[in-house]
């Protein structure tokens, strides 16, 4: 069955409301560090309905791994697919200077890297993938609309931004009547609801998508983690074992004790509570298995919560009071 599709922000950019965290790919340690790991959970994806893949070019045990995967297995299939990818983490990508990855010069090395590793003509959505300190926002804006002009890229959003940061760029770009950010991808789950203070007032206030990142809380909102442990082929039981030791049990307890009185998943919750949040435009979840794919697939589609159960779940899931509290 396909997942349905949503639009992104006030753009025309359509793309399926489960979408595709890329992370995993050419990651060490896991089954989709290898191109066939790849193709496998790629496969199931485009079976499923799943057609927006987020990616971007630090991903991967070598930077660039995650794109030259996907580049090589989407050979013969790319315009099926919505490519999201994103530039100018602090990362060194090997472009050969410091700092300034907002700025023209870098944003114009590293479209080229990232195309010739994806093996395409062209990137649906070009993210920011930090906020830059040192370049001007408008010179960023200025950059990517050249792409849009050159066709190398057919829309551009950021990630990480603060509220004010989105709205410094909202009005930079109007100022200069050019286009604009589509969308913002920030940290955004039942455990991480800071972004709801000022980034989602201002994402909805302008019209950008949002793309809620770690939706999942690395698979924590699953369902297959206890209190006692969870599966020892898991990232969270690998190499981040403080997501499990650190989680709210008392709380993500009666979370499932409410999922089992709705008669949904707690995977299904998870997915529901996020699409039913203004802006949200695609919960792009991160997957190791065709199998985890195809459940993420049917699950953007399982449940809508009422407003009671939107207020049951504020209960269990409180914003702090502390911004600092949680991120
Ligand atoms: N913009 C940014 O700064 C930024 C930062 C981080 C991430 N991201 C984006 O967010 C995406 C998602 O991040 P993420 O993958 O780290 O976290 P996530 O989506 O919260 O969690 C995904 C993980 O949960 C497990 N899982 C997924 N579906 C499952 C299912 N149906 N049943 C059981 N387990 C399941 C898998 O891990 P195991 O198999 O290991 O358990 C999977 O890798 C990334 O790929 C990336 O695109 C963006």
């Amino acid at each position: 069955m396909a997942t349905s599709q949503r639009r992104v922000g006030a753009s025309g950019l359509v793309v399926s409301a489960a979408g595709l965290g890329c992370n995993n790919f050419g990651r060490a340690g896991t089954a989709t560090e290898t191109l066939d790991g790849t193709r496998e959970v790629i496969d199931a994806a485009l079976a499923n309905g799943v057609f927006f893949f987020d990616t971007a070019d630090m991903y991967g045990a070598e930077p660039g791994a995650s794109e030259s995967l996907m580049g090589e297995a989407l050979q013969g299939r790319r315009d099926r697919v919505v490519l999201a990818t994103k530039f100018g983490h602090e990362r060194d990508m090997g472009y050969g200077f410091p700092g300034g990855r907002g700025s023209r010069r870098y944003v114009r090395l590293a479209v080229e890297q990232s195309l010739r590793r994806l093996r395409t003509d062209w990137i649906d959505l070009y993210q920011l993938h930090l906020p830059d300190p040192e370049t001007p926002i408008a010179e960023t804006i200025d950059a990517l609309h050249e792409l849009v002009d050159e066709g190398k890229i057919r829309y551009y959003g950021h990630s990480n931004f603060d509220g004010w940061q989105i709205a410094e760029a909202e009005f930079t770009a109007r100022a200069r009547s050019t286009g604009r950010f589509i969308s913002a991808q920030n940290h955004y789950s039942l455990l991480a609801r800071a972004s709801e203070r000022e980034v989602l007032p201002a994402t909805n206030r302008y019209g950008l998508g949002f793309l809620p990142y770690f939706p999942l809380k690395n698979g924590l909102l699953t369902g297959k983690f206890t209190r006692e442990g969870g599966p020892a082929e898991s990232r969270i039981m690998g190499t981040r074992r403080h997501i499990w030791a650190d989680a709210p049990w008392d709380a993500l307890e009666a979370y499932e004790a409410f999922c089992a009185g709705r008669g949904v998943t707690m995977l299904e919750a998870t997915f529901g509570w996020l699409l039913a949040q203004p802006g949200v435009s695609s919960v792009i979840a991160g997957a190791t298995s065709a199998a985890q794919v195809e459940s993420n697939a049917a699950a953007a589609d399982a449940w809508k919560p009422s407003q009671d159960d939107l207020a049951e779940i504020d209960r269990l899931f409180p914003l702090p009071e502390d911004p600092a509290a949680q991120m």
